[in-house]
C-alpha cells in the first residue's frame, strides 16, 4: 500500500476548494510546508546520470521552470536496497527506455531507491517522457525498487520529500504545485501478466446507425493513458429505440446548448447493456478538462446516484475497456477514474462510483 492519497486535479479546473485539497493532501502527505523546506535543507544525496552508468543525458527537449505540475511514479520490478544494485536496475530501466521504446533516455526527471539515495534521470532542466500531456509542464518523479503491493520504505518516502522541499526552494517547481495523479504502472521489466483472453469490439452502435449530426473536433492522442467513467445526469434508456433518440438528445444537448463541438463522451452506455459510439476513439470528448486528450470517456446514460446501472451496462462498458487495451487505443498500464475524482462533481453518482472502485486499474 502506498502511504497517501494523490491529489486528484484537473489541470483547468482550479477552485477555492480544490485548493483546500491540494494543501491538505500536502499535509497528509508530507507534514507541513515548513517542515517540507527544512527537509530541502538538509541537501540530498544524489547519484547522478553519470554515476550510476549512463554518459551524457540523451534529451535535449528543455523545460521552462518552475513547472506547475509533479507526477509521482512508481515502478515495480526494480526492487533494490543498496547503490550498486539501485545502479544496476536504473541501467536496465534506462536500457529498455533507449532501445526498446527508443526514447532519448530514461522517462523520468528523478527516481528515489528505496535505499534513500535519488538517481538523477533526465534531470530538472529537460523535459521527460513520463506522463503524456504534461512532459512539458511537469517534473516526473519515480519511485523503484518496490514490490507489487509494498509501499516505498520510510528511506525512499524521506529522500523523495526532500527531492520536492528542494525543487521548490530552488525554483525547480512552483510552490503551490499540483499533483495531478500518482501513476502507478510502467511494468516493462516485470513477469508478464497472463494474457486475458481478447474481447471482440462488439455490440457498438456506429455514429451512422443513431443519426449522429456530422462534426470536425480535435483528435485523440492514442494509445490513451486514461479512462474516466460519467453518468449523463439526466434520463436513461432500456429499449434500444429509446437509447438511440436518447443518444440524438444528448448530442444536441452539448451541440446547442453546451456549444460543444460534438456530445462529450468517446462512448455512451445504455440500459438496453449496448454500448453507443459518441465522438469513438480517435476524437476528443470535452467533459474531463486536462484528460480529454488522453483519456477515454465512457458515460452511463441515466442517473446513478443511488441506483447503480444494471449488470447488462456494467458488463458492457468493462468489455469495452477490455477491447479498448486489446485494440491498442487504450495502454495496457491505464488509470481508471470517476469523472468526480477530476472535477468537483457528482457524476458518475455515488452507486456507480462505488462499483467501478473495485474495477481494474482504478486509482483515486
Ligand atoms: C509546521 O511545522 C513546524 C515545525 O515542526 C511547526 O513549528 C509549525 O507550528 C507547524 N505549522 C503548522 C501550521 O502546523
Ligand atoms: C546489494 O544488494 C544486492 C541485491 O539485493 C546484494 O546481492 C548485494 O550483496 C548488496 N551489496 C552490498 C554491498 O550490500
Ligand atoms: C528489448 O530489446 C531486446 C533487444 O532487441 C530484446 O532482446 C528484448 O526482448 C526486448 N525486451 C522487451 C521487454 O521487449
Amino acid at each position: 500500500m502506498l502511504l497517501w492519497l494523490p491529489v486528484l486535479l484537473g489541470a483547468f479546473s482550479w477552485n477555492e476548494t480544490q485548493a483546500k485539497r491540494i494543501s491538505e493532501g500536502l499535509q497528509d502527505l508530507f507534514g507541513n510546508i515548513s517542515q517540507l523546506i527544512d527537509k530541502g535543507r538538509l541537501g540530498l544525496n544524489v547519484v547522478s546520470h553519470k554515476e550510476w552508468g549512463a554518459e551524457a543525458v540523451g534529451c535535449s527537449t528543455p523545460l521552462t521552470r518552475p513547472v506547475d505540475f509533479f507526477v509521482t511514479h512508481h515502478v515495480p520490478g526494480l526492487e533494490c536496497h543498496n547503490r550498486t544494485a539501485c545502479s544496476q536496475r536504473l541501467w536496465e530501466l534506462w536500457d529498455h527506455h533507449v532501445h526498446n521504446n527508443s526514447w532519448c533516455d530514461v522517462a523520468y526527471n528523478f527516481l528515489v531507491g528505496d535505499d534513500g539515495r535519488v538517481y538523477e534521470g533526465v534531470g530538472w532542466n529537460i523535459q521527460g517522457m513520463h506522463t503524456q500531456g504534461y512532459n512539458h509542464i511537469s517534473l516526473g518523479f519515480a519511485f523503484f525498487g518496490t514490490k507489487e503491493g509494498h509501499g516505498p520504505s520510510p528511506a525512499a518516502l524521506s529522500a523523495m520529500q526532500g527531492l520536492i522541499s528542494y525543487a521548490i526552494l530552488k525554483g525547480h517547481l512552483s510552490s503551490v504545485y499540483v499533483q495531478p495523479l500518482l501513476v502507478k504502472g510502467e511494468n516493462c521489466l516485470a513477469p508478464l501478466q497472463k494474457a486475458s483472453p481478447k474481447k471482440a469490439c462488439s455490440n457498438i452502435v456506429p455514429r451512422s446507425a443513431w443519426e449522429a449530426r456530422k462534426t470536425h473536433c480535435p483528435k485523440m492522442n492514442l494509445p490513451a493513458k486514461y479512462v474516466v467513467i460519467f453518468h449523463t445526469a439526466g434520463r436513461t434508456c432500456i429499449m434500444s429505440d429509446e437509447c438511440h433518440l436518447l443518444v440524438q438528445d444528448i448530442q444536441s444537448f452539448f451541440i446547442d446548448r453546451l456549444n460543444s463541438c460534438d456530445v462529450g463522451y468517446n462512448f455512451l452506455v445504455g440500459q438496453d447493456g449496448v454500448i453507443y459510439e459518441g465522438v469513438g476513439w480517435n476524437v476528443q470528448g470535452s467533459r474531463a478538462p486536462g484528460y480529454n486528450d488522453i483519456a477515454l470517456g465512457i458515460a452511463f446514460m441515466g442517473t446513478f446516484l443511488g441506483t447503480p446501472p444494471n449488470a447488462a451496462a456494467l458488463e458492457a462498458a468493462q468489455n469495452l475497456i477490455q477491447c479498448a487495451v486489446d485494440k491498442g487505443y487504450l495502454t495496457p498500464n491505464y488509470l481508471l477514474v470517476g469523472h468526480s475524482d477530476i472535477v468537483n462533481t457528482l457524476s458518475p453518482g455515488e452507486a456507480l462510483y462505488n462499483i467501478i472502485k473495485t474495477w481494474p486499474h482504478f486509482k483515486h
